[in-house]
């Protein structure tokens, strides 16, 4: 397809766009607004977001919504959910590529939710590792946690959504998101389009640094385990240094050496430099060389982030306004799809 069909139908109202549904694959993907953004949702998601826009119709969602299904305080969600803003726009997400918008702004979300809860199984929720984590240990466990994953169901299958870029921890719930629009499918005839996973091969699963068998969480009680966007030039080095290590002396990515295959994943993605090339430079060193050369990469790495970051941060009208007019564009597509799932589903008098 020529690039000015593709140009003017990029910038053509909502209303009036089939073509661009000919010409490209449609990306829905979100990100919760709960506690520092840290180097994994960083790799693992929003770096393949920044790269790809520019390849397609992008829609990215800031799911406060989610963000409820554990304990929150009215301050802290506000303050995190322009924070997230910032930092995704700080990243490199372009609004004039992407919609980019808050869950909430957008009603057609929850109400799809509940419509899809009726086509999901109790039984394929209780499944949902996801759940099982994140409700261990936990006193108070919302029915909100437990159907989380009804509610992106909903946000990926309100945008006919093509592709979904996550990080590995969120495969299970994109299976989900694809049975429970088959079922309905097959119940209520044609209307869902089926999203596959786009998750890349590396860095869908960046480690904790204190423990290299878990994943680094921004829910991680130990502040040391996550490098966090906003973490100064000296926390990120201290944080590099104390990082864990695997027994032995050498310095490769081997199934035996989780720890260090993790940091030398870490290395790659942000240097560019592939890991049997980093392999061989490391070859005889030392740990002590190896984390050093790789605390500066993760500080190079962040600082032109950090530096657009203080430049929003100190402007939040910015945000607010991206933010205002992408809940404008996506209500659009999410009222069509709507009124289409209503009509199939028999409610009201049509
Ligand atoms: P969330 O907010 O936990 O994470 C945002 C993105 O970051 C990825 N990620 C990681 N990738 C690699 N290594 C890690 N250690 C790591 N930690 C997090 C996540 O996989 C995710 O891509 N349920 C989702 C939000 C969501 C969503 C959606 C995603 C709601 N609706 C619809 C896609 C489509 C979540 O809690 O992500």
């Amino acid at each position: 397809m020529p690039d000015a069909l593709e140009t003017l139908t990029a910038t053509a109202p909502e209303t009036t766009r089939p073509i661009a549904r000919l010409t490209r694959k449609r990306v829905f993907s979100g990100i919760q607004p709960s506690g520092s953004f840290h180097l994994g949702n960083y790799l693992g998601a929003i770096r393949n977001w920044v790269d790809q826009q520019g390849d397609y119709d992008n829609v990215f969602c800031i799911v406060d919504l989610h963000a409820l299904t554990l304990p929150t305080t009215r301050e802290t969600l506000r303050s995190n959910i322009i924070g997230l803003a910032n930092t995704l726009l700080a990243a490199g997400l372009d609004p004039a590529q992407s919609i980019i918008f808050i869950q909430s702004d957008v009603q057609e979300h929850a109400e799809l939710s509940w419509l899809l809860s009726s086509t999901t199984q109790f039984g394929e929720l209780r499944r949902m590792t996801q759940f099982k984590d994140k409700a261990a240990g936990s006193e108070e466990v919302s029915a909100a946690l437990f159907i989380y994953p009804v509610l992106m169901a909903a946000d990926i299958l309100l945008y006919d959504t093509d592709l979904v870029p996550v990080g590995e921890d969120q495969k299970q719930h994109l299976e989900l998101t694809r049975d429970v629009a088959t079922r309905f499918n097959a119940r209520y005839g044609e209307t869902f389009v089926l999203p596959e996973p786009d998750i890349k091969p590396a860095g869908a699963r960046i480690m904790s640094l204190e423990d290299p068998l878990k994943k680094m969480s921004k829910s991680d009680a130990n502040p040391n385990a996550a490098i966090a966007l906003t973490d100064t030039p000296d926390v990120i080095r201290r944080k590099i240094r104390r990082a864990v290590t695997d027994s032995g002396t050498e310095i490769v990515a081997t199934p035996d050496k989780p720890a260090l295959t993790n940091l030398l994943t870490i290395y790659s993605l942000l240097s560019g430099e592939s890991i049997p090339d980093l392999e061989e430079r490391y070859a005889g060193k030392g740990y002590g060389a190896f984390k050093s050369d790789l605390a500066d990469v993760v500080v190079e790495a962040v600082a032109p982030i950090q530096t657009r970051l203080a430049e929003l941060n100190a402007d939040p009208e910015i945000a607010r306004e991206i933010l205002a007019e992408g809940a404008e564009r996506a209500r659009v597509r999410a009222a069509a799809k709507m009124a289409q799932v209503r009509d199939r589903m028999g409610l009201g008098l049509g």
